[in-house]
């Protein structure tokens, strides 16, 4: 099954086929909701590795990479810095060659983490935008610092880094940036600078902004490009046509040129300083019992299902900045789903990976849960989830999730069947109302 590669990166209210049950293929179209019982699910999973995922994956608006951090922080997570590049190295291919012009990559890790991938990333062409600090406070450190001994500042920051595809364009005269493009466009038509002001409709914006060489050069949007290149065809040297085209053929048109730009939207007072207590409350999922990662030796029914679970504030604040309701998210190293789960909230399509077989039934259970509104509520101190949402936790608060884990263990030492298991952990265990739910969450194998 091969989907289609188009830079169109809004994928509901395209027709569903049956094929976009599983992995691959057009998705589903809009429907966040299951009422009518027969709707695919708003998302795909694939539990496996990501590297045999991503090519029946569509277009991704956005990937959201939350990976290995040298850290020993999951099963296959490097125990050091040494062996991150090469452990990346085969996911930022494929995203490279996968992505559209105006997927943007947000790549969570330590600071040194980063840092040792940057190269990477920035040779494969991805620009950097911005670094994002997530500061936790100290309440993440609390009690295990020992200060007779430690010899730096406590740490309690994790980042997330921003990037863009690199915008190039091919042409005879070799791969450009934007910026040289646009004058080379320009100047290869034979007109003088300042008729770009006339192109334009302006007084001298155009050549200032859109044509210099220098750093106060603009972006320029997509009327004034399809301005620019109108005006070059229809007055410059003939024997240069097209002008201002990406495909050799015609020249670029605003919507063509805009579509070539990632998407931003502005929160008023949201910084680049994230400052958010990392789990422990109720969206904090434990009591799995089982070794998280190679760092925890004795897991209780208190312990954390995964270390590295990622509160479902910060990868809103992800989404809502830089996609629309309808793009495709990507989330190769899924965990238990977070990205994904806040996709689903806010009527993305995520396309997510979980290779640890554990850990990908609880993010298919947290799928499903989004999709029916049973929604898992922030820990307080994040912001809460949608009003009026008739989530899981407003039933029955902490314990419903992890009774329903609790549950789950049982049933899994008591009979290896997932249906069951899926069927027992959806009927849950805690006294209060819980909601039964016959229909298994449609999956990818
Ligand atoms: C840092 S954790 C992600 C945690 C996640 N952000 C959350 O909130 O739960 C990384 C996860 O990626 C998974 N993983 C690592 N390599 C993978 C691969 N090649 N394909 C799919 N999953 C992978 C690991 O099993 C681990 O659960």
């Amino acid at each position: 099954m091969t989907p289609d590669r188009v830079s169109s990166r809004t994928y509901f209210g395209q027709q569903a086929t049956l094929d976009s049950l599983v992995v691959g293929s057009t998705p589903a179209p809009r429907a966040p909701r299951r009422e009518a019982g027969l709707a695919p699910p708003p998302y795909l999973l694939h539990r496996g590795d990501a590297l045999d995922a991503y090519g029946d994956w569509p277009v991704p608006a956005a990937i959201i990479s939350d990976g290995a951090y040298g850290v020993r922080g999951f099963p296959g997570d490097t125990v050091g810095t040494e062996g991150l590049a090469d452990w990346y190295l085969p996911h930022i291919e494929a995203w490279s060659r996968l992505s559209g012009p105006a997927t943007t990559l947000w790549f969570w890790n330590t600071e040194v983490g980063w840092a040792t991938v940057h190269p990477l990333l920035a040779r494969h062409g991805w620009d950097y935008v911005q670094t994002i600090t997530w500061d936790k406070g100290v309440r993440h450190i609390a009690g295990n610092v020992n200060g007779r001994t430690i010899r730096r500042f406590p740490v309690v920051s994790e980042v997330c880094v921003f990037y863009q595809r690199r915008f190039e364009v091919s042409g005879p005269d070799g791969p450009m940036d934007v910026q040289r493009w646009m004058r080379h466009e320009w100047l290869r038509s034979g007109l003088a600078l300042n008729r770009a002001n006339e192109a334009c409709g302006v007084a001298n914006a155009a050549t200032r902004k859109y044509l210099t060489t220098d750093w106060l050069w603009y972006w320029p949007p997509g009327e004034m490009v399809e301005r620019l290149a109108a005006y070059a065809n229809a007055h410059g040297a003939k024997s240069g046509w097209p002008y201002y085209s990406l495909d050799g053929r015609a020249p670029v048109t605003a919507k063509g040129w805009d579509a070539l730009r990632f998407k931003w939207r502005h929160t008023h007072g949201l910084t680049n300083v994230w400052r958010l207590a990392p789990l422990h409350g109720v969206e904090r999922l434990k009591g799995t019992m089982r070794r998280a990662a190679p760092r925890v030796y004795n897991p209780g029914s208190l312990s954390a299902a995964h270390l590295n679970q990622k509160p479902l504030e910060l990868m809103r604040r992800i989404l809502h900045a830089a996609t629309d309701e309808g793009d495709v998210i990507w989330e190769p190293f899924g965990g238990l789903a977070s990205g994904a789960v806040a996709a689903v909230q806010a009527r993305r399509f995520p396309c997510v990976a979980e290779r640890d077989h554990d850990f990908a039934e609880i993010a298919a259970q947290r799928l499903a849960d989004a999709v029916a509104d049973r929604d898992c509520r922030d820990d307080p101190g994040t912001q809460g989830a949608d009003e009026g949402m008739p989530g899981i936790n407003e039933l029955c608060d902490k314990h419903h999730y992890d009774g329903r884990l609790a549950k789950y263990r049982m049933t899994r030492r008591l009979c290896s069947g997932f249906v069951i298991g899926i069927f027992i952990k959806r009927a849950g265990t805690c006294k209060c109302q819980p909601k039964v739910v016959t229909q298994p969450a449609r999956v990818a194998a």
